[in-house]
């Protein structure tokens, strides 16, 4: 499939997708949100892929939402745009995705980030929910997602004050999984899903529901949940591989099944 605002590859089990409006400092509109989803669910279905990377370019992932295409917006256009359901399809792909941040990643940039399941940051990425200095407020996920990543007093600060957080404070309250220079993040990230792709299929596909579960359920139903998924993996052949792989001194050939 031919795309105009994105760039897609596979590089081993890992499907890649970047951004690619960088005039416009990777801004979102429509298209490209539409685009995005397109080529990660692609990915989801495809068998020869085993985790995702998003990514832009080394000045940003994204700076946001597209605000030349929604400056004369109505409420009703905005109502009826398809624009932040796109944010919604993202939780519904099965894989890792993993987001490969450098530079701007603002507004629906910063939520399209925290969307996705980690965060491989270079030194030079700033995330920010800036669009309180534009007379609204985040719409994405931005109030939801980054205050149960830093807590409430320092979403605060970046929702209502515009604060940026850069790359070593987003790692130091726990935004990001690591920061690595400028040269490496893109590298890092694709090395990070070559590791979670060669794992069990279908093991990762259920620990990665768990751990998403935290946000929507009480720890009560979160454990009860876990527990069904744990014992569903027995039911695996994969499971029967790890184990006997494990007894007999040997790496494990996963089968996804
Ligand atoms: N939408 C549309 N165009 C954008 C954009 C955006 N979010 N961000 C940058 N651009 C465009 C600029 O208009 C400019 O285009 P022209 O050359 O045609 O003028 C080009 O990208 C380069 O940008 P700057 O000249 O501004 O670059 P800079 O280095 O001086 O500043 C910046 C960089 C600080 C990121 C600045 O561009 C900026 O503040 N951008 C807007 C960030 C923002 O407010 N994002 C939130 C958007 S609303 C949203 O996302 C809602 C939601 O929750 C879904």
């Amino acid at each position: 499939m031919s795309y105009e605002y994105i760039l897609t590859r596979v590089d081993g089990r890992v499907g890649i997708v970047q951004i690619n409006r960088p005039k416009a400092l990777n801004a979102l509109n429509v298209d490209v949100m539409m685009e995005l989803m397109s080529a990660l669910e692609a990915f989801d279905v495809d068998e020869a892929v085993g985790c995702m990377v998003v990514t832009g370019n080394e000045r940003a992932f994204a700076a946001g939402a597209d605000i030349k295409a929604m400056a004369e917006a109505t409420l009703v256009a905005m109502l009826n745009s398809p624009m932040i359901d796109q944010w919604d399809r993202l939780q519904k792909v099965t894989k890792p995705v993993i987001a490969a941040v450098s530079g701007f990643a603002l507004g629906g940039g910063c939520e399209l980030a925290m969307a996705c399941d980690m965060i491989v940051a270079s030194e030079s990425a700033q995330f920010g929910q800036p669009e309180i200095n534009i007379g609204v407020m985040p719409g994405a996920g931005g109030t939801q997602r980054m205050t149960r990543a830093v807590g409430k007093a320092l979403a605060m600060e970046i929702v209502l004050n515009g604060r940026f957080l850069s790359a070593s404070e987003a790692l130091q309250y726990g935004l990001v999984n690591r920061v690595v220079p400028v040269e490496l993040y893109l590298e890092e990230a694709i090395k990070l899903g070559q590791q979670i792709a060669e794992r069990a299929p279908v093991a990762i596909r259920l620990a990665k529901e768990a751990v998403n579960a935290t946000f929507e359920t009480t720890l009560q139903s979160g454990l009860a949940l876990e527990r069904r998924l744990f014992y569903m993996l027995f039911a695996t052949a994969d499971q029967k591989e790890g184990m006997d792989a494990f007894i007999n001194k040997r790496p494990p050939a996963w089968r996804g099944e």
